[in-house]
């Protein structure tokens, strides 16, 4: 087979100091690609007013598979403020890079594994009779990615053709005195062939991987529209699939059982809004962001990423404290996603080996305090991680 051609998308912060470490994993992995540097994130919405540019997109399109740090968002006051005086006035609008590119390349199937690794200190655990008890949770995400809330039709002070067709439902009667700049309206969208896309993607993982059931997290009783039509194509889907249960549970509810029982889950799928919370919740009870992974998939292009963000109070901390293995997480995922099964394996291996050895630990899985007293405190710092991998491989 041809050498793969990896996109390597550092982006801002701490993206750059977690993407190093993922790639010399896959090195060590024996993982045959070129890699090619992307360009991605704020320092480039100021120098050039396009967070994602158009060089990075041809990057993607040609070789399809890309590998994401972090970028750094700021508010609306901000990107004004920082983007280079000779771009300013020019009407330019920041919008995140990597809700542009999870659009522009249809990546609309985002997948959270959350699965505990045995002896990790972070792990969720249970009160039962005097003692505890340490449920396995391995639970996996699917995010409608595209679509939902973070589709980005918004307005503060829609235009007056909006506003008029808001005019014609009666629910917007209470707010049609409200003056436009005081008004902030975000569209939640949902389309039926991405609806069927996100539960059927789903519905696949679970019996290809052998999950008990899938449970869809909406909240159809009140969203009746766009949680409606999820939950309808997820019924008529799960037909398909008689030997996985179909639960239903509404996202705040799911918010509280999750802590209850979170090993009685399989598979989640929600659209794009909940589906972020959901995620974010399972990866609380499995260490949290420095273990939190995830995929972006298309019909063509697929992009992994850690699902934490640029961290910028660590930015420039020397030797970097933040855990790499959420980095190296995504591209064990890469790897299973071009076929690498067995390189894939070995390196969940070593993590959890490394994990379970516990010697080797950065500070948020030994719950200290961010900084550079942690490593005094007996924290070790991503590089060193990594190299505890690494051995282990
Ligand atoms: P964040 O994920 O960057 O950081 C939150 C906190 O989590 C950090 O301060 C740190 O204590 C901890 N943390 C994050 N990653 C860690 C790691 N690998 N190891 C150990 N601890 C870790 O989220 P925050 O502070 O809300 O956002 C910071 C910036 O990142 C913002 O500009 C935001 O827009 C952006 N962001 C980007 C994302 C992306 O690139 N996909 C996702 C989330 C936020
Ligand atoms: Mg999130």
């Amino acid at each position: 087979m041809s050498k793969r051609t990896v996109v390597v998308m550092p982006g801002d912060g701490i993206g750059e100091v977690v993407m190093p470490e993922a790639l010399r994993v896959l090195e060590a992995v024996g993982f045959q690609a070129d890699y090619v540097h992307g360009d991605i994130g704020w320092k480039y919405w100021c120098t050039e007013g396009n967070a994602l540019p158009d060089r990075t997109v041809a990057l993607l399109e040609k070789h399809k598979l890309g590998l994401f740090g972090a970028i750094t968002s700021k508010p609306k006051g901000d990107a004004v403020r920082e983007l280079a005086p000779a771009l300013q006035g020019k009407g330019l609008v920041y919008f995140s890079p990597i809700v542009k590119m999870r659009q522009h390349f249809d990546l609309d199937i985002c997948i959270r594994p959350c699965r505990s690794f045995a002896g990790n200190p972070l792990n969720f655990i249970r009160k039962q009779g005097q003692g505890f008890v340490e449920p396995a949770v391995d639970a996996v995400i699917f995010r409608q990615n595209t679509e939902g809330l973070y589709a980005g039709v918004e307005w503060t002070n829609p235009p007056e053709p909006v506003r008029a067709a808001f005019g014609t439902h009666k629910q917007f009667a209470p707010f049609a005195p409200v003056r436009g700049e005081d008004l902030a309206v975000s569209l939640r969208v949902v389309t039926r062939g991405a609806a069927q896309r996100i539960v059927r993607a789903a519905f696949e993982h679970a019996q290809k991987h052998g999950y008990k059931n899938v449970t869809i997290c909406e909240k159809p009783n009140v969203l009746r529209e766009t949680s409606g039509m999820m939950e309808e194509e997820a019924k008529k889907i799960a037909k398909e699939y008689p030997g996985i249960p179909l639960w239903s549970t509404n996202i705040d509810a799911q918010m509280m059982w999750l802590t209850k029982n979170p090993e009685e889950y399989g598979v989640l799928v929600a659209s794009n809004m909940f589906g972020d919370i959901i995620s974010d919740a399972f990866a609380g009870l499995v260490g949290g962001l420095g273990f939190a992974c995830s995929a972006n998939l298309g019909r063509e292009v697929a992009v992994f990423e850690p699902t934490h963000g640029s961290a910028p109070k660590y930015e420039k901390l020397r030797p970097s404290i933040v855990n790499p293995i959420a980095m190296i997480l995504s591209a064990c995922m890469m790897l299973d996603h071009v076929g690498e099964l067995d390189r894939a394996r070995r390196v969940r291996q070593a993590i959890a080996a490394v994990v379970a050895a516990g010697e080797v630990r950065t500070y948020d899985m030994l719950r200290l305090p961010g900084g550079p007293e942690a490593l005094k405190k007996g924290a070790a710092s991503t590089d060193q991680v990594t190299d505890a991998i690494l051995a282990r491989l």
